[in-house]
């Protein structure tokens, strides 16, 4: 435990783990304002279910873990038997969070949503921008020596402008990305997303017509009755659902069979959305059709093959990576523990803003399960 785990406030009444170092330095405040001891791990490396069922221990209160741990049923057991009544993930997406199996142990379970919008969108617009024009690839050649002379057909990529984009998946990073680049690129919008999104609806339309009114063709937004209309259509297709089983693998070869021969493939959502040996095979096989990943299958391995192809563009998982998302998803996963811990009840309001000011509400910010018999935030 010593060298491996960081103690804050030793003498705090309550106990909450933090399995990674956060960004800034307000959560870490929020929690010691709450009379909170702060166990926090410093090790770079994914940390084991055993080793933090072993750091749960015999008492904790809350525990604030991250998207590459696989919190089930037997943590959420042991974080109950220890005394525990908060978790937060940091993340907004939960998919590595059995929240049936927290619910069913009477701990409430928060996410970071809000903060992480524009920011992700930004790296899905980085990402197509990249794989259109094909810069990292660019970037290689350069300061692989290569470049002896300016070439018409040097790295020649696809434009953008006015062309289609597609997304599926349209809440809140889905149509933050299809607004940029519907006004960024004048791009016609289709989309696919079980519910109507009617405020994307009506801001593409609006939009149209301030084009139209100054004398500028317009924009179109059609809402897709199937994913199929949506691969035949776009020119890019971004990805943005959340994973469930029903997403899983969303994407394989015969979808991608679907697509244009020259079409971008963005996905900043999960990996398990897309599978990657079936994106391996289409990319190699059709070295127009380029894609950009920021998320993997099998994170953080890679498929083999991935890697040395020419038409993807790869990071790490990275599209919330700016200093402001990465500390304000902090402040709301400390807030969601911390607001648990005082019996504050759950935050109702999709604006979750005021908890970056300072003077927050007495609220914890966003619980998932809020509605779950058992779970504390509904006595609050
Ligand atoms: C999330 O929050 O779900 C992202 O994938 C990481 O920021």
């Amino acid at each position: 435990m010593e060298d491996q785990w960081k103690t804050y406030n030793p003498n705090g009444s309550k106990r909450v783990i933090v399995t990674k170092e956060l960004p800034g330095t307000k959560w870490l405040d929020i929690l010691q304002e709450s009379d909170c001891r702060v166990d926090v791990g410093q090790s770079r490396d994914i940390v084991s279910n055993e080793e933090i069922k072993s750091t749960i221990g015999e008492k904790c209160d809350g525990v604030i873990g991250q998207l590459t741990e696989d919190w089930n049923e037997e943590l959420f057991e042991a974080l109950n038997n220890a005394g525990g009544t908060a978790y937060s993930n940091y993340a907004v997406g939960y998919d590595n969070v059995s929240v049936d199996a927290a619910s069913k142990n009477g701990i409430a379970v928060g996410n970071t949503p809000g903060v992480l919008t524009e920011t992700t969108a930004e790296m899905a617009v980085a990402l197509t921008y990249s794989v259109a024009r094909r810069v990292v690839e660019a970037d290689e050649f350069m300061r692989n020596g290569k470049y002896d002379s300016w070439l018409p057909d040097l790295f020649l990529g696809n434009r953008l402008w006015k062309k289609t984009v597609g997304v599926i998946g349209a809440g809140r990073i889905g149509s933050a990305y299809a607004r940029m680049m519907v006004q960024g690129e004048h791009m016609d919008l289709i989309y696919y997303d079980i519910y109507q999104n009617k405020q994307l609806e009506k801001d593409v339309k609006a939009f149209a017509k301030f084009l139209e009114s100054h004398g500028e063709e317009p924009v179109s937004i059609t809402r897709a009755d199937s994913i199929e209309e949506v691969l035949k259509t776009a020119d890019v297709l971004s990805l943005h659902p959340v994973l469930n089983d029903k997403t899983f693998h969303m994407i394989t070869g015969k979808e991608l069979a679907m697509m244009k021969k020259d079409a971008i493939l963005i996905n900043v959502s999960r990996g398990p959305v897309i599978k990657e040996a079936d994106l391996v095979e289409h990319c190699r096989n059709n070295p127009d059709f380029r894609a950009g990943l920021d998320v993997f299958e099998d994170e953080p391995e890679m498929e083999p093959g991935l890697p040395d192809l020419s038409n993807v563009t790869i990071v790490p998982h990275i599209a919330s990576a700016t200093r402001w998302t990465r500390e304000g998803m902090a402040v709301l996963a400390a807030s969601n523990v911390a607001g648990i811990l005082n019996n504050y009840p759950a935050w109702e309001d999709e604006d979750i803003s005021p908890f970056l000011t300072d003077d927050p509400p007495k609220a914890a910010p966003s619980i998932i399960n809020a509605q779950a018999d058992g779970v504390p935030s509904n006595s609050g």
